[in-house]
């Protein structure tokens, strides 16, 4: 199940946490888990259905919407339901697992009790709302000792697998720049380019006006630590608080949760030392539909210094534009100093074609996955490495928020991951943290 070439910070994170908690993970085997499920519409409905699938007990379910709720109420009627997460945590506590689906405002006030409790927690990406709510979570999950996976389910894929074997066999030399592209334009733009990217629902200011929640919808439990306003449909259903710096970070950690990850494992990446990301400037409210962002890494092990460049939106790394690889509309590309390598979820080349027609393809180092949530669920009973748990996760959330705290400082930014500051750049500080409603603490 699990790779030879596992970094050494996936390996120590899982092995510390089933080495510091037996008594959790032992305990467990050979029975089936008692799993509470945060989230049960929309991407929640699959990771419920996955984890049902593998046999295991679904013992709770909470959701703030009810007609979510009871979708999901019917097909495991002897699970308890809840409207409130905080309610499901005081109230209820025989469970063994529980799977955060929520939006992403809300991941960081889902999982922390969990973990607090020693329970094993899957949590979509991303991991958590900011930089400094990772942290938080990374640290909780290392001390709890529980299984850890975030939702980022491509991770399991034989294409990535394949990729990150070239790239650490050295099919294309010690590799200097990464491109990550995604087409995916949502966000803040003008009317005519929200029409040409056919975005989901065009806003440019916070609306003033109150307009009345559907009946089956709580608002309040829905705003939970997020800054108060008035319910309006620029916000609901889902995706569309993606947009919203309050509920989400727009396409830079939600994409970029999938698609950086390749380079992060294949490059083994994790803080970077400077971000830069343009075109400025920020909104105070929306998050940009087009945007890139510029990390600089340091060395690592004996792979040398590089650059990861994202481009989201209507951007493309010029290599690209100027025809030089193949036009995919989504892509990683990989440069080394003898070739390069191109990626997307399903498939990828080495290129030159040509120079690569006769390549013989290193031998298999990783082994295929289980699948993603089997691999969290089978950890959780047995022990052992999850790949995407929390200390890998974290720090590719990190690094994706960590764009947009680029983005909305507007300057290049030095990052001190020990101190969890950008040295220099006193204004990011309020980027890299939020305020929380009253009500609403996270300790
Ligand atoms: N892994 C993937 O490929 C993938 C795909 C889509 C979404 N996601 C992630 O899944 C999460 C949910 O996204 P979505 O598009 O399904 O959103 P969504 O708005 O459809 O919400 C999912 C469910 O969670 C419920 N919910 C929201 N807030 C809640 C709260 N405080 N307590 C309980 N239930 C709550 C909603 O009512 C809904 O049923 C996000 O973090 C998103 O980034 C991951």
């Amino acid at each position: 199940m699990f790779s030879r070439t596992t970094t050494r910070r996936h390996f120590l994170g899982t092995i510390l946490a089933a080495s510091v908690a037996p008594a959790i993970v032992r305990a467990q085997a050979g029975r089936k888990l008692n799993v509470a499920i945060i989230g049960c519409g929309g991407r929640g409905a699959g990771n419920l259905a996955e984890i049902a699938a593998n046999g295991e007990n679904i013992v709770a379910l909470c959701d703030v919407n009810a007609n979510n709720l009871a979708a999901a109420a019917k097909k495991y009627p002897d699970a308890k339901t809840f409207a409130d997460f905080r309610k499901l945590y005081d109230e209820f506590k025989d469970f063994d697992a529980v799977a955060v689906s929520t939006a992403e405002h809300t991941h960081s006030f889902a999982t922390l009790p969990a973990l607090r409790m020693k329970k094993h927690v899957y949590c979509e990406k991303p991991l958590a709302h900011n930089v400094w709510e990772t942290r938080k979570i990374r640290e909780a999950a290392k001390a709890a000792g529980v299984a850890t996976q975030m939702g980022t389910q491509i991770h399991a894929t034989k294409n990535y697998r394949r990729v990150v074997e070239l790239i650490q066999g050295g099919a294309i030399g010690a590799v200097t720049e990464c491109h990550v592209w995604v087409s995916r334009a949502w966000g803040l733009q003008s009317e005519e380019a929200s029409r040409r990217n056919r975005d989901i629902v065009f806003v440019t200011e916070r609306p003033k006006e109150a307009q009345t929640p559907p009946a089956h919808f709580n608002w309040e439990l829905f705003l939970g630590p997020a800054v108060e306003r008035p319910f309006h449909n620029v916000y609901f259903p889902g995706p569309k608080w993606y947009r919203w710096w309050d509920f989400g970070s727009g396409t830079m950690s939600d994409l970029g949760s999938h698609w950086n990850d390749l380079p992060f494992w294949a490059l083994n990446l994790d803080a970077p030392l400077t971000i830069e990301a343009s075109p400025g400037p920020a909104d105070s409210e929306l998050a940009p539909a087009t945007m890139s962002a510029t990390y600089e890494y340091g060395p690592r092990g004996t792979m040398p210094a590089c650059k990861l460049t994202w481009y989201q939106g209507e951007l493309r790394p010029a290599v690209w534009t100027e025809k030089k690889i193949p036009q995919w509309a989504d892509g990683a590309l990989f440069i080394g100093d003898k070739g390069m390598v191109l990626a997307n979820y399903d498939k990828h080349i080495l290129l030159p074609e040509e120079q690569y027609k006769d390549f013989q393809r290193p031998e298999r180092t990783i082994s295929d996955s289980i699948g993603h949530h089997k691999e969290w669920l089978e950890v959780a009973k047995n022990g052992g490495p999850t790949t995407c748990n929390f200390a890998y996760s974290g720090g590719l959330t990190e690094a994706n928020h960590l764009g947009n705290v680029a983005y909305r400082v507007g300057k290049k930014i030095h990052w001190d991951a020990a101190k969890l500051e950008c040295p220099g750049a006193p204004e990011a500080a309020k980027f890299l943290k939020r305020e929380y409603r009253k009500g609403w603490e996270l300790a």
